[in-house]
């Protein structure tokens, strides 16, 4: 059987509107991050101990956000299906499937490094602004791979038939916790990171 071509796909309506689901919940999760920078910043300039609750929330909310929602989708769907019709995207996808199994531990460590930092020493504060940022900037490369790596690969390969499971996976269970981000219950956290004045 031929392999589907670009053109085949790009008029796939479950190709657009699972790519569609993926970006919403990748400026979801770009919001949380962006949310934690910019609590983050006055905290570091003024020393203050940054509040645990506020955090605390964010922390948690990202983690059921990937480890429970997000991440089982791509690696039971979107990635299995890429890998059953190439390997061009084997190198990026073992990388990606790291990253996810290292999730919840990465996020264990920011919680103790958020605790420890209620301390109010300078130390503690630091180790955990360097654990956070690293941390963001690393998700941040994660969706990026995911987007020009992934994604573009996956609109080149998967058959319509792929994409419908996919999308109806990606469809399946949504949240409005997770399925909008910003508007969810903790909606108010974000709207006060938006309304900060750039660090
Ligand atoms: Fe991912
Ligand atoms: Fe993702």
């Amino acid at each position: 059987m031929e392999a589907p071509t670009r053109r085949d796909t790009d008029d796939c309506p479950a190709m657009r509107s699972a790519v569609s689901i993926i970006r919403g919940e990748h400026l979801a999760f770009a919001t949380a991050l962006h949310a934690l920078e910019r609590y983050l910043a006055p905290a570091i300039e003024q020393g203050l101990k940054p509040n645990h609750d506020l955090f605390g929330t964010i922390l948690a909310y990202i983690e059921r956000f990937t480890d429970r929602f997000h991440h089982p989708k791509e690696d039971e769907h979107l990635f299995r299906s890429v890998r059953a019709r190439t390997d061009r995207a084997d190198a990026a996808l073992l990388d990606l499937q790291h990253d996810h199994a290292t999730g919840a531990a990465r996020l264990q460590t920011l919680h103790e490094s958020l605790r420890r930092a209620q301390s109010g020493s300078g130390a503690d504060l630091a180790d955990f602004a360097g654990r956070l940022r690293r941390y963001i900037a690393g998700q941040e490369a994660h969706m990026r791979k995911e987007h020009e790596i992934v994604i573009p690969i996956a609109r080149e390969t998967l058959t319509p038939g792929d994409w419908e499971m996919v999308d109806l996976a990606f469809r399946d269970n949504r949240d409005p916790l997770f399925g909008t981000g910003p508007d969810g219950s903790v909606g108010y956290l974000f709207r006060r990171a938006r309304e900060a004045p750039d660090p």
